[in-house]
């Protein structure tokens, strides 16, 4: 039977979504471009996949319903929205089966199902990751290339990498970590525990810089690298034994909740540390995550990292065509 196809949003990511499915033989049978477009039968009856591209916006309840509206018609949905996943986990989580997700964190790395499938093996240790791009390549800019503050993001807005909307270095760099505190809930949601009680307001919260905060970031020697890590109890229990407090030496705002056994950990690194280890960091717009597992019976510790473009519409559509064709392998 044919399958029928619909794309909700068409900016960036819808745009190059349609052509890709089009190059491949799979092209959408109907497409809600704008907000305005929405009508009240807006699903095509027989609609078999919704790929949902809306704007990560307010507390997910829009995509929240296109999620469950297409999921309730009969249809499995690929989405690449952050909200839903972050906030409204609680009604998706009894149709997960239904929803794929990997362009929602990571943009084109597809690092959950990285971290999934290490995870079934039971030897993780540890988990970093660097979950924004933006805020990497403004940092990265700065460190590196020597740039200042204001053109390092002017940068980043000219090239489509800042969330819409902020025009100011501090804005656009908040903005960010509202992007982080969403990804952060979506892997505690998915991944870690289906009682995650930490909400994305709580991290952001917690990471907002202010203008003292930012210009602390911009001394000289700073790295400015927000590093996101879900550490066992045990590890960190004895990292913060056997060294110096991470959280007030070595960050510039941080946030820390224990999630089931876990503690999430996370903030703005100000420089290279002898615990962290800074080799896996990526460098410009990329994501990255470093997984550690140790094995019993043995010392050492065999590291993972993963890497790769976290933003951008062509790397993100290809995570959601990859989730596509998982869909039609399990359907077989
Ligand atoms: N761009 C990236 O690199 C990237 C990477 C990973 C994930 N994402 C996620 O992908 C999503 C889309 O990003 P984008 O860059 O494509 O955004 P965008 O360029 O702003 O496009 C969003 C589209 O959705 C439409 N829209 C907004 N609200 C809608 C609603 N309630 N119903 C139907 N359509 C609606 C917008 O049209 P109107 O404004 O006219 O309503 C617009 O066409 C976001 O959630 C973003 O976080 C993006």
């Amino acid at each position: 039977m044919k399958r029928q196809i619909g794309i909700i949003g068409y900016g960036n990511i819808g745009k190059c979504l349609h052509r890709r499915l089009t190059d491949l033989g799979y092209s959408p049978n109907w497409i809600i471009y704008s907000r305005q477009d929405v009508k009240n039968q807006y699903l095509i009856p027989g609609t078999s996949l919704v790929f949902l591209a809306i704007p990560s916006s307010g507390n997910g309840e829009v995509a929240r319903d296109y999620i469950l509206d297409a999921i309730y018609a009969g249809a499995k949905v690929i989405t690449c929205e952050k909200a839903a996943l972050a906030y409204q986990y609680v009604f998706l989580q009894p149709h997960m089966n239904d929803i794929k997700y990997s362009a929602a964190v990571g943009g084109g790395t597809r690092m959950l199902s990285f971290l999934r499938e290490r995870n079934a093996l039971g030897c993780i240790e540890e988990v970093n990751f660097v979950l924004n791009g933006t805020l990497n390549y403004i940092f990265d800019l700065i460190a590196k290339e020597k740039f200042s503050l204001q053109d390092a993001c002017s940068f980043a807005v000219q090239n489509g990498y800042a969330e819409p909307g902020a025009t100011d270095p501090l804005s656009i760099i908040n903005g960010e970590i509202s992007d982080v505190a969403k990804k952060v809930c979506i892997i505690l949601n998915t991944e870690y525990t289906k009682n995650n009680s930490t909400t994305p307001q709580m991290i952001e919260q917690a990471l907002t810089l202010s203008k003292a905060d930012l210009e602390q970031l911009l001394l000289p020697g700073q790295m400015g690298r927000m590093i996101i890590s879900i550490n066992h109890h045990e590890v960190l229990r004895n990292r913060f034994l056997f060294g110096p407090n991470p959280s007030s030496v070595d960050y510039v705002k941080h946030f820390q909740f224990p999630v089931g056994d876990y503690i999430a950990f996370g903030g703005f690194l100000r420089k290279k540390t002898d615990y962290i280890d800074s080799s896996w960091f990526p460098t410009g717009i990329n994501n990255a995550i470093q997984i550690i597992e140790r094995h019993e019976h043995v010392s050492s510790s065999d590291r993972y990292v993963l890497s790769g473009p976290g933003a951008g519409a062509e790397p993100t559509v290809s995570a959601m065509i990859t989730d596509m064709l998982e869909f039609i392998e399990e359907e077989k």
